[in-house]
């Protein structure tokens, strides 16, 4: 049966916040907005037609990070919007339930668009997943979390400097949703926290400042196929996760950025890997609505197979490249084929933080340097942080969407680092 086909309007424009303690408005770019963007619901099955117009002053591109769609529709750097252009990108929403996020991807320029405040996040929902009885009410028992770091000058301005550190700029001011000094005020007993790492270069490791532990049920790319209690969790630029929290009348807890064990790293002051903040406070009212237990049943999980992979290939990150060699739009890097599944195995060469993300598709980490991966780790994931001098790998299922002529990317999440380079194509024939 043919359903209508839901349509979305989306505008990267110029615009401008008051932030608490500035003496003026903070200038921004958001999507529809003045800072961020609308989180888009999209449901499985449905056609969604995406009409993103740029007012920016200079080209952009919005990538749909984590969805499974064709290469032209993706968002990348070859599908540049000029300023006063619209760009109309079409596909059918054919995945579990998930939360993705969008954000732009202009070759070169990405970690200055999302910095800007580009960016927000898809609730992908979809009836034959069993999220059975989970909280789902938007905004509610259901909240999205979008952290990031920014700086601010005197002036209040946004100021994204190179100073050459590793792996990027490292803001001082803690954002959610756009917001300094985040609160929330709950009304429910159980909580269900999307969290979305959209910092440029910053990975977090997240808990509650009482230590008691939060319930992980959801990764990248969908539900895990049973919760896991962690009392922390890091999370690299471009990761998500769902957690569960439940919380008792009138009680105030408090969701911290803790230190962050990034693996061997060699520039610890300026991976801010030691830095602890504030991220949100959760302040329960005094009555709570009581909460579902929440449960859902074994899922048909499609998670890529080994034992069918047809052949292997290896990457190494380091110094901005892939391989050693940078990013450039008319090289493809890879070709594989439609129908075919993978192993990718890819290592951090150096002691510098990294990530790995790869477009269109959701992954399976087989092992890290031959371990089994944790079980945070081990469901659909789209992003990777890769532990220095360590080796994933990871399986990958190439389906539905081939195009000789549009590549998809593979590359560091750390923005900086793609930026300059460590990134690469491949095409799906
Ligand atoms: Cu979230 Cu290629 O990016
Ligand atoms: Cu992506
Ligand atoms: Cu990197």
């Amino acid at each position: 049966t043919e359903r209508g086909v839901r349509r979305i309007a989306l505008t990267a424009q110029e615009g401008s916040i008051q932030l608490p303690g500035m003496p003026g408005p903070t200038r921004t770019w958001g999507f529809s907005g003045p800072f961020l963007g609308p989180t888009l619901r999209l449901r499985r099955g449905e056609d969604v037609e995406i009409a993103v117009t740029n007012r920016l002053p200079e080209p952009t591109s919005v990538h749909w990070h984590g969805m499974h769609l064709p290469a032209a529709m993706d968002g990348g750097p070859h599908q540049s919007i000029a300023p006063g252009a619209t760009w109309t990108p079409r596909w059918q929403v054919d995945q579990e339930a998930a939360t993705l996020w969008y954000h732009p991807h202009p070759h070169g320029g990405t970690e200055r668009h999302v910095h800007r405040g580009l960016a927000g996040l898809v609730l992908l929902e979809d009836d034959r997943s069993e999220e059975a009885v989970l909280p789902r009410e938007y905004g509610a028992d259901d909240v999205p979390l979008i952290i990031q770091d920014r700086s601010l000058d005197a002036d209040g301005q946004l100021v994204l400097r190179d100073d050459g550190a590793e792996p990027g700029m490292l803001g001082d001011t803690i954002m959610v949703n756009g917001m300094i000094g985040a609160y929330l005020e709950v009304r429910s007993a159980l909580l269900r926290l999307r969290i979305l790492n959209g910092a440029t270069a910053r990975t977090l490791t997240l808990g509650l400042a009482d230590g008691r532990a939060l319930t992980m049920i959801a990764s990248d790319g969908g539900l895990l196929d049973e919760p896991i209690e962690l009392t922390s969790l890091r999370l690299a630029p471009g990761e998500r996760a769902e957690v569960l929290l439940a919380l008792d009348p009138g009680e105030t807890v408090r969701l911290r950025g803790l230190r962050t064990d990034l693996g061997a790293v060699a520039v610890p002051a300026t991976t801010g890997a030691h830095d602890e903040c504030d991220i949100l406070e959760l302040r329960a009212a005094p009555r709570l609505e009581p909460a579902p237990e929440p449960v859902w049943q074994a899922r048909q999980r499609r998670l890529p197979d080994p034992a069918e992979a047809v052949r292997s290939r290896g990457f190494v990150l380091e110094g901005r490249t892939i391989n050693g060699r940078r990013m450039d739009m008319s090289r493809i890097d890879e070709v594989v084929h439609l129908g075919t599944t993978e192993i990718w195995e890819v290592t951090n060469g150096e002691a510098v933080p990294h990530s790995f993300h790869v477009h269109d598709v959701q992954m399976r980490l087989l092992d890290i340097d031959g371990a089994a991966p944790p079980p945070e780790l081990a469901g659909p994931k789209d992003t990777f942080y890769l532990e220095p001098r360590r080796r994933y790998r990871l399986v990958l299922r190439f389906e539905r969407y081939a195009d000789p002529h549009m590549p998809y990317m593979h590359h560091c999440h750390m923005l900086l680092h793609e930026d300059g380079g460590m990134m690469g194509q491949f095409v799906v024939i």
